[in-house]
């Protein structure tokens, strides 16, 4: 097994137990329960909590600050994915190898699914602010879920569907939709374990260039992906006529693109040499990723 897999499996044991803890609070109706676990416990690839505990430990060898805030960023992208799919946004039955929340649900629950997810995020880290390092992850993620984030370039996806975009706004969606919860991820983490704020400079430029490419390679594998691999259906950008990387660039220039990104995030990651080694390898494998 290569050392990010070892890794990755080692985050995953510690946010899959955690999570497993926050979900299973007796107090929550069985039914919401039920529907927030079905999508949560899908099998995701976990790499927004990967990179909170990643981001923690190159300052600080305790992850335990961080991975409350690890489960917390995964329950938001959780939830971005069951608003996502709903037939009102790109309308997809599939994800993570299931129906999606609305076809088991209904359309009704799915919606609260989600927002169960989202506050319980917010319960989360109010709940672990102990030192200005937590209320400063905190701030990491609330801002890139929003209004400054995911939601802002949702918003601006859906509504360019049919519509012919250009590279800058183009550049705009994926900067928000995509990588803005992946930096805020690393920078939340990297505040966990106490990272100065020149640092945490360096992990945004970082986290930049792979949430970008983590996108680029999204819409290729739209095109060109195997569905039993990804766990949701193709085509669903050509169904929704949304410009895409690869609508706009091709399937090559869409590839070329996101290996300059991806040198990019290496050549950034160089200043922490050894130390960078799990970054450096993450950004290779999103690069080459196949689901
Ligand atoms: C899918 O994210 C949505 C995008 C931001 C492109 P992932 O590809 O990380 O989905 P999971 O978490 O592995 O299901
Ligand atoms: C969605 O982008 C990003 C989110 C914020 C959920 P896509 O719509 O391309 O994601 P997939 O392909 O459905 O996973
Ligand atoms: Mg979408
Ligand atoms: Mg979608
Ligand atoms: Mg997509």
């Amino acid at each position: 097994m290569s050392n990010l897999d070892t890794k990755l499996n080692e985050y995953n044991r510690l946010v899959e137990e955690k999570m497993q803890e926050y979900l299973s609070k007796k107090n929550i109706p069985e039914e919401l329960q039920k529907a927030m676990a079905y999508s949560v416990f899908a099998g995701g690839k976990r790499l927004r909590p990967a990179l909170v505990l990643a981001a923690c430990e190159l300052f600080c060898d305790d992850l335990s600050k961080a991975l409350p805030f690890a489960c917390a960023i995964e329950f938001i992208h959780t939830y971005s994915l069951i608003h996502d799919d709903l037939p009102s946004m790109d309308n997809d039955d599939f994800r993570r190898g299931r129906l999606t929340s609305h076809k088991v649900f209904g359309e009704d629950k799915a919606i609260l699914a989600g927002d169960g997810l989202l506050s319980y995020a917010f319960d989360i880290m109010l709940d672990n602010l102990k030192t200005s390092n937590e209320i400063n992850a905190a701030k990491y993620i609330s801002t890139a879920a929003g209004v400054n984030g995911m939601v802002a370039g949702q918003w601006i996806d859906v509504s360019s569907n049919g519509k012919n975009i250009n590279e800058e706004t183009m550049h705009y969606i994926h900067m928000n939709k995509t990588a803005a919860l992946i930096i805020g991820a690393i920078k939340a983490g990297a505040s966990c374990g106490g990272a100065s704020n020149e640092d945490i400079l360096t992990l945004e430029n970082y986290g930049q260039e792979i949430g970008y490419t983590f996108q680029i390679i999204d819409d290729i594998l739209d095109v060109v992906g195997n569905d039993e691999d990804l766990g949701k259906l193709t085509g669903s950008d050509a169904a929704n006529n949304k410009t895409t990387y690869v609508t706009l660039f091709g399937i090559e220039g869409a590839q070329n693109k996101a290996k300059e990104h991806t040198e990019n995030a290496l050549n950034i990651m160089n200043k922490y040499g050894e130390k960078g080694q799990f970054f450096n390898e993450l950004a290779l494998y999103l690069l080459n990723r196949k689901k």
